[in-house]
């Protein structure tokens, strides 16, 4: 069985105890596409953040994530054992430099959080691929630079396929979709889809480019 990995959702930076920077990401897509994933017989595993949402399929591996370096550390051991990753999670860019581990107490002089740049998860994946794995990441984008800020990453981050959406995209039950690949547009979806149905485009697109060998894994 050919395995596939997916991550899902956001992360949370902690500021203190009781407080993080997050994202809207409600994690639907990532869960719709490990579903739909499991259905076709692939083994699914999913890092999944914070969200309430969990696939509904019980053959679905779920491993939990909170925050950027959780799911680093899960991709130093997971990204290995995959034939494709597909990288959904809406990974925070920048995350406090210090964190309390009490409560900051709120007083009239305001406060300033610095914060400091998160590694780029899927570069560093890209980075240590063996031939064969294959990496799929996504780009939120305003939709005058779609195309080309996915064709940035794909370059940039050594991607096969990047996943081009509208800022709209995020936390919608619909995804209008740009495929992207080093050679440049590889497919559109026909305006928006429900999530549920991208999944299976999405996997038709990747199956496609997938080595013949990795799928035929007994
Ligand atoms: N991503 C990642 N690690 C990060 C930030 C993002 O692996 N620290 C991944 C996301 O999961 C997604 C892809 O990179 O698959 C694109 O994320 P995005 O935030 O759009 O891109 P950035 O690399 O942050 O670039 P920019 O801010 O210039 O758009």
């Amino acid at each position: 069985m050919p395995r596939l990995l997916i991550t899902a959702g956001p992360t949370h930076e902690p500021i203190d105890r009781v407080r993080y920077i997050a994202n809207r990401s409600s994690g639907r897509l990532g869960v719709a596409l490990a579903d739909r994933s499991a259905h076709d017989g692939w083994d699914v595993t999913l890092l999944l953040g914070p969200v309430a949402l969990r696939p509904s399929d019980p053959r679905v591996r779920v491993v939990s994530f909170v925050s950027t370096a959780d799911l680093e550390s899960l991709l130093q051991i997971e990204f290995a054992r995959c034939d494709v990753l597909v990288m959904a999670a809406a990974v925070a860019d920048y995350r406090p430099v210090r964190t309390s581990d009490s409560k900051v107490r709120r007083t009239e002089a305001g406060l300033v959080i610095e914060l400091e740049s998160t590694p780029d998860l899927l570069a560093a994946c890209s980075s240590r691929r063996t031939p064969g794995q294959r990496i799929v990441g996504f780009a939120l984008e305003p939709r005058e630079r779609l195309v080309e800020s996915a064709r940035a990453k794909v370059s940039r981050k050594g991607l096969d396929l990047c996943v081009a959406n509208p800022l709209e995209t995020m936390d919608a039950p619909t995804i209008e979709a740009t495929l992207v690949g080093p050679e440049g547009v590889v497919d559109q979806t026909d305006g928006a889809i429900d999530k549920g149905a991208f999944a299976g485009w999405l996997l038709e697109r990747i199956v496609a480019r997938t080595r013949p060998a990795a799928l035929a894994r007994p």
